[in-house]
């Protein structure tokens, strides 16, 4: 499964490490890649475990087995697993990826196909679900990581921008393939849905001008999530816990946090549709 959007901050990154630890509670087996080449953000959640990334697999210097590392500490006692492949948050390492020329990159689609045909449902990872972190817009990099997914969770705000470039990311992709896609609009206020009718006209307008604008393309409208106060909260007070100390404190995993277990149910919610769909 891929997160993808047309803009960046709509919450791919929350999504995928919030499922991710969903998915463990749950006692799944879980591989977490951050295929955000040019702004990589899983790292803010766990820094690298063993120095390197998806980059050295993409660039052939490393294999999944070097690459990915157990990750499940940092959701805590869960029966679950989660494996991590994060990318190079260096300004050389994203340098080099980005530099490579077209045929490099057609050639990721490859090495990751057979990362996720074979590498991972294989020893020693054995896992339930890929989940791949993206980068926002119709890069190369976005297109290999949809590409190799059987569903696609576009998370996107209730702006232009992102709902137009949403029906223009899938309608280019169902060219060459037909994932399973479920649409999910994040961060709406909550005045918008209590006062104005608001969940029917959203549920109007995603309808009108992506679902039903792409016949043939099998999506689902997952639902909306509000910009929720805990989730911001929690991320206000992580930010500030790092003011004084030598190392930055990791992002919080929301649907693990005692401060926000009413966004966690509203969350999984939205998950169990997408999940069971
Ligand atoms: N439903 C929500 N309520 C409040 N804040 C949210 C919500 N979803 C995402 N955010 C916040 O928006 C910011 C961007 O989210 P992120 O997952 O990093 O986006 P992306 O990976 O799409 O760039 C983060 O600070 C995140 O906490
Ligand atoms: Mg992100």
């Amino acid at each position: 499964m891929a997160l993808h959007s047309h803009k960046g901050g709509s919450g791919k990154t929350l999504f995928a490490m919030n499922l991710s630890a969903y998915l463990t509670q749950l006692g799944k087996t879980v591989a977490l890649i951050d295929m955000d080449l040019t702004a990589p953000s899983l790292g803010t959640f766990i820094p690298s475990q063993k120095g390197l990334t998806i980059n050295d697999i993409l660039m052939k210097r490393a294999t999944a087995e070097e690459v990915f590392f157990d990750a499940t500490h940092i959701i805590g006692d869960v029966p679950g697993k989660l494996y991590m492949a994060l990318a190079d948050m260096t300004g050389e390492g994203i340098a080099e990826i980005n530099q490579r020329d077209t045929e490099a990159m057609l050639e990721d689609l490859f090495t990751l196909i057979d990362l996720v045909r074979t590498k991972l449902p294989g020893d020693p990872f054995n896992v339930d679900y890929i989940l791949i972190d993206t980068s926002p817009g119709l890069t190369t990099n976005a297109i290999n990581g949809v590409a190799i997914t059987d569903q696609v969770v576009m998370i996107l705000r209730l702006v232009n921008a992102d709902v137009e470039g949403t029906y223009h990311f899938l309608k280019t992709l169902f060219n060459s393939v037909q994932p399973k896609t479920s649409i999910v609009v994040n961060q709406i206020a909550e005045h918008i849905i209590e006062e104005q009718d608001g969940r029917k006209k959203i549920d109007n307008l995603i309808k009108n001008r992506i679902v039903n604008a792409i016949p043939g393309l099998d999506i689902t409208f997952a639902g909306i999530l509000l910009n929720d106060n805990e989730v911001i909260s929690n991320e206000f007070r992580y930010a500030m816990e790092s003011i004084d100390a030598s190392t930055i404190k990791p992002r919080p995993i929301h649907i693990m946090n005692p401060n926000s277990q009413s966004f966690a149910s509203k969350f999984k919610t939205v998950l169990d549709g997408i999940l069971n769909d």
